[in-house]
């Protein structure tokens, strides 16, 4: 079961930085929730959590982070997740959704393909430490 996040979320959503070290931290998360165009949805049960979240600005949407803790991964919950956050920014209007990804992240980049996203660029140096592939789908 998923729910929206929350900003009481955001310490929680950022600890995600220990698996998966681009994750937002607290600070960038409660900053986005203060202006008021941040999103997402959250997956939770014992064994760990899972979360997508998203900006949205004029007319596009930016996916931010998606995450899933390890113990849960190759379930289907990304697709989930995926799934709700592209219904969602569609309701609230925008047509385009954005994302950067790594150049070597290869399940995220399948899992995006096939979502239907393109390569449109690529951002060297993206990351401290590594190139970014810039997708986009339009909904
Ligand atoms: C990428 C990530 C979110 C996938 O989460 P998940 O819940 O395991 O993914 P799902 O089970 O929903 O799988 C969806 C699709 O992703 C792709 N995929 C997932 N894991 C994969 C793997 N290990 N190898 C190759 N493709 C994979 C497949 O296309 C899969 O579809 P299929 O099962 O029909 O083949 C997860 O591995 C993760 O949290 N990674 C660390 C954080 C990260 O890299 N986030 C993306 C930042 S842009």
């Amino acid at each position: 079961m998923i729910r929206r996040i929350e900003k009481t979320d955001s310490a929680l959503l950022s600890s995600a930085r220990k698996d998966f070290p681009d994750c937002w931290s607290k600070e960038m998360i409660d900053s986005a929730f203060e202006g008021g165009r941040f999103f997402g949805y959250l997956y939770k049960d014992g064994e760990g959590f899972a979360f997508i979240s998203y900006s949205l600005s004029v007319d596009t949407a930016d996916i931010e982070d998606l995450f899933v803790s390890p113990s849960l991964r190759g379930k289907g919950i990304a697709k989930e997740l995926l799934t709700a956050a592209i219904k969602d920014v569609r309701e609230q209007g925008r047509t385009i959704v954005f994302l950067e990804v790594r150049t070597d992240n290869i399940p995220a980049i399948n899992l995006y393909t096939s979502f239907g996203f393109e390569k449109i660029s690529v951002r060297k140096k993206y990351y401290a430490d590594g190139d970014a592939f810039v997708l986009k789908k339009e909904i």
